[in-house]
């Protein structure tokens, strides 16, 4: 199935499309939304204020601005859930971010995409929580579009593994 897990910077990715971690008032922030609205300059969040937000567990897309230069054309702006304990819907809210990101980029063309974890920074979803559920929901898509190339870029080396033994479990392998 044609999915990388890779280690790295998000903003450095050469995919059509590349996703950040918003949040629902699509305001910019820190984290991986900060660096992809550094990397792609103030034009994103001039595209991107006057939809005025979008729900948790939703993306809305926009052109890449200045990532177009290393061949990416869109940012898909996903707002992941804010962990509260479990019980709030977190998992449903965390799928349907992927989801909809995966419904948008090929909606749009899309033949690559690439993830950062969402949620697992400042909104606090543990990550061994959130890379079977994100992996899950990514698995579905591919298995009806195996065209797709799906990379998520994990920031660092213990998240890398996180998803990598997650990836294996769903893929039915003992690790
Ligand atoms: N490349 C890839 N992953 C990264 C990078 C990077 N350059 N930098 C950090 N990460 P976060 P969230 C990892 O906080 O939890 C923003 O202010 C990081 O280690 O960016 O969904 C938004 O505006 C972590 O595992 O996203 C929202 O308000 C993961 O990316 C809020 O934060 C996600 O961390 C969203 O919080």
């Amino acid at each position: 199935m044609p999915l990388e897990l890779v280690q790295g910077d998000i903003a450095a990715q050469t995919t059509c499309a590349v996703v950040t971690a918003a949040n629902k008032e699509l305001m910019g922030g820190g984290g991986v939304d900060g660096v992809i609205h550094r990397a792609a300059g103030p034009e994103l969040l001039r595209a991107i204020r006057p939809l005025g937000g979008t729900p948790t567990g939703t993306a809305v897309i926009t052109p890449a601005f200045g990532l177009a230069a290393q061949g990416v054309q869109y940012v898909i702006h996903a707002v992941g859930p804010i962990w509260r304990g479990g019980q709030a819907g977190e998992a449903e809210l965390l799928a349907g971010a992927h989801r909809h990101s995966l419904r948008l980029a090929l909606e749009n063309g899309c033949g690559s995409v690439a993830f950062p974890s969402i949620s697992t920074g400042v909104y606090g979803y543990p990550v061994e929580k959130a890379a079977p559920i994100a992996l899950a929901a990514i698995a579905e898509v591919l298995a009806a579009r195996p065209d797709l190339t799906v990379r998520v870029v994990l920031y660092d080396v213990g998240n890398l593994h996180v998803f990598q033994r997650a990836w294996a479990r769903i893929e039915g392998r003992q690790v």
